[in-house]
């Protein structure tokens, strides 16, 4: 069966966009497994709707973005399996990470716990972690609870800091890598290959044996160490 997902976005929408290119794509290891049925922003002016519609993709901006049980409503009529929150930028209410434990997911910007929580966000995550010296960066994707940037963690890719990088040049590399991940973490989720147990435990691997050395090699440039 294939898992409808609602994609949750403030912002430009990047990986909403390669959310998208990755639908459809059964043939690819990995992919296939989702579609994407609604887009839930809270900023009209959001890059990811004009995304959404370009792909007659359902989009909504929320009226109120605190109410839980108005959200739950919305999800349930476009019958939502999982959530996939890209750079979204309001907390999610705890009727929703309720009724989707498991279900919510979050792609972050950094290596998690560090460098993350309330305020930390866009280009502010990079210059936390330049400023802090630390040599690897990358990405985290992680099941969503009631805190910022706090679930249960489902996998992480790492990314070198570079000794000349600004945090321009590592987000570039940075989302690089979430563009790749993202797409491949909810099509695990999707499958039930990975999920969540009554203990708040991740269960499942989101690679094959074998699978990550692909992966390294589509990524390139992103991740290669100095
Ligand atoms: C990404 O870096 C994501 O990790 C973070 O917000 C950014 C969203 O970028 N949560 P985009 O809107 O998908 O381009």
């Amino acid at each position: 069966m294939t898992a409808r997902i609602a994609v949750f976005a403030s912002g430009a929408g990047s990986n909403l966009e390669a959310l998208l290119q990755h639908v459809g794509q059964a043939s690819s290891p990995g992919f296939g497994a989702y579609a994407v049925a609604l887009v839930v922003s809270n900023r009209v002016g959001a890059g990811a709707l004009a995304i959404a519609t370009r792909h007659a993709v359902s989009a909504t901006v929320l009226p109120d973005p605190a109410d839980g049980q108005a959200l739950v409503n919305l999800l349930g009529q476009h019958e939502i399996d999982i959530i996939a929150l890209a750079g979204y930028l309001k907390a999610i209410p705890a009727a929703v990470t309720d009724a989707y434990r498991g279900r919510a997911l979050n792609v972050h910007p950094a290596l998690l716990p560090a460098f993350g929580g309330r305020g930390m966000y866009g280009l502010r995550v990079h210059r936390a972690v330049i400023e802090a010296g630390v040599r690897v960066s990358g990405v985290t994707v992680h099941f969503v609870d009631a805190l910022y940037d706090h679930g249960p963690i489902i996998t992480q890719w790492p990314v070198p800091v570079r000794s000349e990088d600004s945090p321009e040049t590592l987000a570039h590399r940075v989302l690089r890598v979430e563009h790749a991940l993202y797409p491949r973490v909810l099509a695990a989720v999707g499958t039930g290959r990975v999920r969540l147990d009554a203990n708040g435990r991740v269960r499942g691997e989101v690679f094959d044996a074998g699978e990550t050395a692909t992966f390294t090699l589509q990524l390139g440039e992103a991740t290669a160490c100095a």
